[in-house]
């Protein structure tokens, strides 16, 4: 049986708010957490699988060239070592998740520094990986020094999808107060916590690999197609993801390489990539160049909104970072310009890390706009609320729902924000200026299409099965929450199996769509049982009041199923609803910094965020994302750079040693306000997403306080102690 749903509209039903068990938004702890922090629960390189062969990736030592020849014979005598592969479709760069095929490519073309060229296979991993440091190629190779954000640069490619109303010009020499700034960011990578890795295993017919996706529903496209094997010949599992942010949307190359591997030698092959490989091969947040121009009559009103970005990418590849994406919506100002611009660069694909657009245009934003409160001379929170439009500025569209004045009001209340007058350099102690400083935050709210089936066996218990992923985010919690709620059972009597392709398809982790695109499938399929449910009980669907396993006060359900299994695949499907309302999640962020007048360090000494994102399904894991996002924020904001050699274009920090995410020692005592909220527009359970949210905007709030603190405006992102000190007035 299935049951669909397309969200044509907004869904005001609180069928949620109405259960009567209560357990949507308990802040439970995870059914996969013990497994997790005890080892046991096994990610994708730890399946036990005999005779297992190992590969180890070769990757190109040079920008840009060709390959001529793979001098196989060169490792092949080597102990223990069965084979170099080196098919051309190693070559192939990492499709990025949604394009439901892989990339053509050019026979051995090399585009980046550390592209895959091939792969060397052996008995142990050990003698895979020497044989592959022995590995010896030609090729002809010119190392190509771009600088993709050099203002010189006239070749940068504007992107469709600008908005262009009225006179931002003329806007700007009218104004009572404006802004024209240029904001500066650089490369990140997702560093997640488990490498990229893959196990495959050809039987002749059908391909298993166990590997660190996602979003299986397209990879298992992509593997196929890059193959030459058709989608029912692939099987994909990922059950335990090891963190993802973005770098595993797409196959990479470690499933295709393991998977080709496999077929040609016909015995499993393991794939892990070195920590090294993941940060030069898999993909990286573009640098970014983005200017504003922010035009204000004096009481502060934006009248004139500019937001110019550039991005880079390599040529080819149709990705461009959208910081512009909640620019578009966010604050008024009639007047507007927004564009978008790539520079082709011999630098690994580009691609979605950590909140793709938000994650780097809301912090360049939120800085112009805190230099604007300054301009105008008032209160930063009051900034914000006073550019709070009516509608989306440009297309006229209503908000669904919108918690971002609730946010400011209730985190600056929480924070003890200061509205009063502000000025840099007022608080210092010993060696440290002290300051604060805020962001709004705003990420756009993403859905997907979603499958997920949901069997209520004869037993009393169910069983909910779709290829959906967790990457750490909390999916097995929530889709088991759901189910409980909507079928009155605890949750012991809940089973959560994900991440295989034998499943029904569901939307994948990316975006942040994740938890409210899976929950509304799994929604739609256990309405669909209440409805048989409420027919077996005798009452209508509405009057069925399930709980603790059974109907209320009536009988149990193993008694209503009678040794029946009742099985239903839920269909969800975003519809027109989301034509007609401008979606996203809001926040705003405060924090307190100390920046040392001596050396240009800055520590941040509290920090808040304040959120509104629809339904809460876990008040645990929902914070946890919340929490990372502000650790995230820090490090966007202080740390996080990936430095590119000028010469071979190799990243020269491609460890966790020298590319620094926030540790423990960076990370003070963070708060999390989640506003209570409901978007009947976002989803039929009402939710939102929230793991990018998070980050989106809270880099400013400390790049804020540092201009509070010691009067530094530190144009660029990291800020760094070079760049505090360099910006530092005497
Ligand atoms: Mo995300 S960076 O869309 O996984």
């Amino acid at each position: 049986m299935s049951a669909h749903l397309k969200q044509d509209e907004p869904d005001t039903r609180n069928l949620l708010d109405d259960m009567v068990q209560g357990i949507i938004g308990k802040p439970l702890a995870r059914p996969d957490g013990l497994g997790k922090v005890t080892g046991t629960a096994p990610y994708a390189a730890e399946y036990p699988i005999a005779d297992c062969l190992e590969g180890v990736l070769v990757t190109a030592p040079f920008t840009k060239g060709t390959i001529k020849g793979v001098h196989k014979d060169s490792v092949l005598s080597m102990p223990g070592v069965v084979a170099v592969i080196d098919d051309k479709r190693l070559t192939a760069r990492a499709a990025q998740g949604g394009a439901g095929e892989a990339p053509a490519q050019p026979a051995r073309e090399v585009g980046y520094f550390g592209q895959p060229i091939a792969l060397v296979v052996a008995e142990s991993f050990e003698q895979a990986r020497d044989a592959a440091k022995h590995l010896t190629f030609e090729y002809r190779a010119e190392n190509v020094a771009d600088v993709p954000l050099d203002p010189e640069r006239t070749d940068a490619e504007p992107q469709d999808g600008a908005t262009r109303q009225g006179d931002l010009a003329q806007a700007m020499s009218q104004a009572a107060h404006s802004v024209d700034v240029t904001y500066t960011t650089e490369g990140h990578s997702s560093a997640a916590m488990e490498p990229h890795a893959a196990i495959a295993q050809w039987d002749g017919q059908k391909l298993t690999v166990h590997a660190s996706l996602q979003m299986p529903n397209y990879n298992i496209s992509e593997l196929a197609d890059a193959l030459g094997l058709e989608e029912d010949q692939v099987r994909l599992i990922a059950r335990y993801v090891g963190g993802g942010f973005g770098s595993k949307l797409g196959i990479s190359e470690e499933a295709v390489a393991a998977s080709i591997a496999a077929m040609e030698l016909e015995r499993p092959v393991r794939v892990v990539l070195s920590r090294q490989q993941v940060f030069q091969t898999i993909m990286r947040r573009s640098e970014t160049s983005q200017r504003f121009r922010l035009a204000a009559d004096e009481n502060g009103r934006l009248t004139g909104f500019g937001h110019e970005a550039r991005v880079s990418q390599l040529p080819g590849e149709s990705f461009a970072e959208p910081v512009l994406q909640s620019s578009e919506f966010l604050y008024g100002g009639e007047n507007r310009l927004l564009q978008l611009e790539v520079a082709r660069i011999h630098r690994m694909t580009a691609g979605s890390v950590r909140a793709p657009g938000e994650a780097v245009g809301m912090p360049a934003l939120e800085s112009a706009m805190d230099m604007l409160a300054e301009e105008v001379g008032i209160d930063p929170v009051e900034l914000r609320l006073r550019n709070i439009p009516e509608c989306h500025p440009v297309n006229g569209l209503p908000y669904s729902s919108r918690k971002l004045a609730e946010c400011l009001e209730q985190g600056a209340e929480a924070f003890g924000w200061d509205h009063g007058p502000r000025k840099p350099r007022q608080r210092r102690e010993g060696e440290w200026w002290i300051g604060t400083g805020m962001a709004s935050a705003a990420r756009v709210h993403n859905i997907a299409e979603a499958r997920a089936r949901v069997t209520l066996k004869p037993d009393g218990t169910a069983l909910v099965e779709t290829d959906m992923t967790d990457i750490g985010t909390g999916t097995y919690s929530i889709v088991g929450q759901v189910t409980g709620e909507m079928l009155g059972l605890p949750m012991d009597r809940v089973l959560v199996d994900l991440g295989d392709t034998d499943f029904p398809r569901g939307p994948g982790s990316g975006g942040s769509w994740g938890a409210s695109s899976i929950c509304s499938a799994v929604f739609v399929a256990c309405e669909d049982l209440r409805a048989t449910l409420a027919k077996k009980a005798g009452v209508s669907a509405e009057e069925l009041k399930l709980k603790d396993g059974g109907v209320i006060g009536g009988a149990s359900l193993v008694e209503l199923l009678d040794g029946e299994e009742l099985s239903v695949e839920g269909h969800y499907e975003p519809g027109a609803v989301e034509d007609d309302f401008t979606a996203s999640g809001y926040g705003a962020f405060f924090a307190q910094v100390r920046v040392n007048r001596f050396t240009g360090e800055t520590r941040v000494d509290r920090m808040l965020g304040a959120y509104g994102f629809g339904r809460v399904l876990n008040a645990k894991t929902a914070r946890s994302q919340c929490l990372g996002g502000i650790v995230w924020s820090i490090g966007a904001a202080l740390t996080e750079a990936l430095l590119f050699d000028p010469v071979d274009g190799h990243i020269a920090n491609c460890d966790l040693a020298e590319y620094h995410v926030p540790v423990n020692r960076d990370v003070p005592d963070l708060e999390v306000i989640m506003v209570e909220e409901r978007d009947p527009a976002a989803s039929p359970i009402q939710a939102k997403g929230v793991g990018e949210l998070g980050m989106c905007g809270g880099a400013a709030a400390i790049g804020n306080a540092i201009y509070n603190a010691c009067g530094a405006r530190v144009l660029g992102f990291p800020m760094t102690p070079d760049r505090v000190i360099a910006a530092m007035p005497e």
